[in-house]
């Protein structure tokens, strides 16, 4: 058999090890009992030390460079080179060490949960400072060029540098802290999704908003937990989650829709890329360009709520006067929040950047962990302009810090950018607002599969990202929506 065969046929065998991993992960996190916490955490780690060690058998690297020399097709030469890519990555991380990080962040998961729970992050910092210190070892193994957090940025977007990111910050935050204040300074639209909402009935509509968007339900389901995350376990088993506030409808719709953009996205690649390395998104800042485009771009569209409107008053009667324009205002209010996955499209940004500095520091040996919530504070007054008063709504809000995934923040504000850019690009031969009004979802859903989805992982982002738009990565174009949109969301002048 070629080697080409043979280590595709490997890499899928690895890849039902991985299956039953994220199968364990997703079960963790929605149906688990409490007290199969501390066992988990040790299966969990276990099984990844497994794959690892597969991943970077000899015969793999052997496999990996005879099969470099068959490789014709661009679909097998990028294979070999993502593979080998992350085999080089990969090789230099000892089992043991990942195997540490699989059971040290399972175990800062459980601790995170409890110290949110109380609010209190002394509960949660001499765990955080375990997963910080073997985070800091892990770059250290893989390298980098200039900055240590590169290695980190580089598990989710690669090619992306603190360079890139230095670049575009200081320019972004300028511009969205003015866009802020005029906001501000304007008359605030009322929030109509407020009020009181059937948790039933609310489950029944994110099915329905998931069926409406394009989500094949045979190919997934939608279940509940802490923070909402799409989840793939094989080919045709993509999952999401949400959760509910019975006060709040927007809390679970939008996060709902969401998370089905990232489903999507896993859902239109391609079958023959399956278990192979190619056989995820290009990265996460794609994979949240996918997400960001489906929760803002369409579905906080004024002609979404031209059409959705009538669906929403199938579930919920009360809408029935309510004018569209007020369910598109209410969708799109801005808002100095402490939350970043409850804010609005101006803020959450500058969440990120608050998020990508404090993370920069840490990794640079800059900071210390137990400093994280005064500087957090520091910086949400600065950027956002307010306080949080205890920690579950201030540095404990997220779980990425305990899942060990720094570096990850980031990709969020490149998706947020690269959403814009895509969105520009897809309106030059697509009546974008006519498709969204008449609830033709499909015709945008073939053109991201087309442009994105059946890519899979074979191009860098920067190459997808031009090839899908003509033309080179841009923050222009997130700036000019914000401006289009917010000021007649606002009728302001931006
Ligand atoms: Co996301």
């Amino acid at each position: 058999m070629p080697a080409l065969q043979k280590l595709k046929e490997k890499y899928i065998w690895i890849s039902h090890f991985s299956s039953a991993f994220e199968l364990l992960q997703w079960d963790m996190e929605t149906h688990m009992p409490r007290k199969g916490g501390k066992w988990r955490a040790q299966i969990l780690g276990s099984l990844s030390e497994f794959i690892q060690a597969q991943q970077t058998s000899a015969e793999m690297g052997q496999l990996l460079s005879e099969a470099e020399k068959e490789a014709e097709s661009e679909e097998d030469r990028a294979l070999v080179r993502v593979a080998k890519k992350e085999y080089d990555k990969f090789k230099k991380i000892p089992p043991e060490l990942w195997g540490k990080f699989a059971l040290e962040t399972a175990r800062a998961q459980r601790i995170w949960e409890d110290a949110k729970r109380e609010s209190d992050f002394s509960i949660f910092s001499p765990q955080l400072e375990k997963v910080v210190e073997i985070v800091k070892e892990l770059a250290e193994r893989v390298g980098y060029e200039e900055n240590r957090y590169d290695a980190l940025l580089d598990f989710f977007e690669p090619g992306l540098t603190v360079k890139d990111l230095d670049n575009i910050i200081p320019k972004l935050r300028e511009f969205l802290i003015n866009v802020l204040e005029k906001i501000e300074n304007s008359g605030k639209p009322k929030d109509v999704f407020l009020g009181e909402f059937d948790l039933g009935k609310q489950k029944e509509l994110s099915k329905r908003v998931l069926e409406v968007i394009g989500y094949d339900f045979e190919a997934g389901r939608i279940d509940v937990s802490a923070h909402p995350f799409t989840i793939t376990i094989s080919h045709g088993d993509v999952r999401v989650t949400t959760r509910y506030d019975e006060k709040d409808l927007k809390y679970s719709f939008f996060s709902t829709v969401h998370e089905g953009g990232h489903a999507l996205y896993e859902q239109g690649i391609p079958e023959s890329f399956r278990g192979l390395p190619i056989g995820d998104g290009a990265s996460m800042g794609i994979h949240e360009s996918q997400s960001r485009f489906w929760e803002n771009i369409v579905a906080r569209s004024r002609p979404f709520w031209e059409f959705f409107k009538p669906i929403l008053v199938e579930y919920f009667e009360s809408f029935k006067d309510v004018p569209v324009d007020d369910l598109w205002r209410a969708s799109n209010l801005v808002k100095r929040s402490l939350i970043r996955t409850e804010s609005d499209e101006v803020t959450y940004n500058l969440h990120i950047m608050l998020r990508y500095e404090i993370e920069k520091a840490l990794i640079n040996d800059e900071m210390k962990v137990k400093d994280i919530p005064s500087v957090w504070n520091e910086k949400m007054k600065e950027y956002i302009g307010v306080v949080p008063e205890k920690d579950s709504e201030g540095a404990l809000q997220d779980v990425h810090w305990a899942h060990g995934s720094f570096g990850y923040f980031p990709s969020y504000m490149m998706g947020n950018l690269y959403a814009a850019q895509i969105f520009y690009a897809l309106r030059k031969d697509l009546d974008f607002d006519g498709a969204v009004k008449s609830g033709n979802f499909k015709s945008i859903l073939d053109r991201l599969r087309e442009k994105i989805h059946i890519h899979g992982k074979i191009l860098e982002p920067k190459d997808l990202i031009k090839r899908a738009t003509g033309e080179d990565f841009n923050i222009e174009h997130f700036m000019n929506y914000i401006k289009e949109k917010y000021s007649e969301v606002y009728r302001i002048s931006l």
